[in-house]
């Protein structure tokens, strides 16, 4: 039997969710709300069969082979540390946590329970990011210097004053919500960062709503992005190269996939890349790596790294101090 899906809250997020585990063959059995009402009404109104209207019950439900997790980023640890607890394996949205600590123990209670747990950095499974990293080891550009991204946005405007990710307290703010992409980016073509710098600005509510940081990465490259907030919507992934550098206009949702790649010479050309939906492969990928048959794209060791660096990151904003990173591994 193929795995079934459980999804844990009511989040917008899963409105990309529920189409793409169709469009994958994945069933989603149940849905869970901190509201019964609410779980039956969404369970009723997405075709799925059944609501639970606590997340433990759906973790309790034996028919739950995958969990996942779209609470609120501050839960994401606690609610994954109890699905695995009860046997499930788990795709948790990201940011899993920027604690180094709770990666490693989320990560070591995965090991011992024998399930998967993966953070659902969807952009990673995209082809134009595996086109990337080609391009990069094919050594296109030579040698790699910088790794420069963005990703920003109005969030006010867009889903007002009262949404979570200007909540401190749930762990918002533009690092974790946006900001997290571009680590993940500089940390896939470059390595794992040994000094990091970074300034913000913080808005009302006490969360960053512009943050820049610049990273020392292995092999002396540079890596440097910023993440807001309060601008209108920019997103860009550039590897700038010894001999060139490759231009991605839509690096996160790769809704119009593209690479160009801009030679020491002027010249530009673009290296095309099928429409594809990352949140369907994604969950392929986590029923593939279930099943056996495919090694999982991003995996606990990712994840803990990817906390290692956005620990980083958030100490040196706040603390306006230079943060080495403690070592990998
Ligand atoms: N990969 C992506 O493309 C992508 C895109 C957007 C967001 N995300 C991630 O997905 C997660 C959810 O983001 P979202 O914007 O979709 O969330 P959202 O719409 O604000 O919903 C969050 C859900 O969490 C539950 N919840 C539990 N405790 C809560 C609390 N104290 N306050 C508010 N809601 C609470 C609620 O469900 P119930 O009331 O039903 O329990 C709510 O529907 C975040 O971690 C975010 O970073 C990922």
């Amino acid at each position: 039997m193929g795995v079934r899906l459980g999804i844990l809250s009511t989040a917008a997020i899963n409105d990309l969710i529920l189409p793409a585990a169709q469009a994958a063959g994945i069933p989603v059995v149940a849905v869970a709300s901190r509201d019964a009402a609410r779980a039956e009404m969404y369970a009723a109104a997405h075709g799925i069969t059944r609501g639970h209207g606590s997340y433990q019950a759906l973790l309790d439900d034996p028919e739950v082979d995958l969990v996942y997790i779209s609470a609120p980023n501050s839960q994401h640890v606690e609610w994954t540390l109890r699905a695995i607890a009860a046997g499930k394996h788990v795709l948790v949205e990201k940011p899993f946590t920027r604690s180094v600590e709770e990666a490693r123990a989320a990560a070591a209670a995965a090991e011992a329970a024998g399930v998967l747990l993966s953070e659902a950095f969807m952009w990673r499974h995209h082809p134009q990011t595996r086109a990337l990293v080609n391009l990069v080891r094919d050594g296109v550009i030579g040698r790699v210097q910088l790794v420069r991204a963005s990703f920003a946005f109005e969030l006010e405007g867009l889903r007002g004053a009262d949404d979570t990710r200007f909540d401190p307290a749930l762990d918002g703010g533009s690092l974790m919500d946006v900001g997290c992409y571009c680590l993940s980016a500089i940390r896939l073509i470059a390595g794992e960062p040994e000094r990091v710098h970074a300034e913000r600005r913080v808005g009302r509510s006490g969360v960053d709503l512009t943050l820049a940081a610049t990273l020392r990465m292995p092999g002396d490259v540079i890596g440097q992005f910023d993440c807001g907030f309060a601008t209108p919507h920019r997103d860009e992934l550039e590897v700038v190269g010894s001999e060139g550098s490759l231009y991605v206009d839509d690096p996160w949702h790769a809704r119009k996939p593209g690479i160009e790649v801009r030679a020491a010479d002027g010249a530009r050309s673009v290296v095309e890349i099928p429409t594809e939906d990352s949140y369907r492969l994604q969950l392929e990928n986590m029923a593939a790596a279930i099943a056996g048959t495919e090694p999982l794209r991003v995996d606990t060791a990712d994840l803990l790294c990817q906390a290692r660096a956005l620990e980083a990151v958030h100490r040196a904003a706040v603390e306006g101090a230079t943060v080495v990173p403690p070592p990998v591994g």
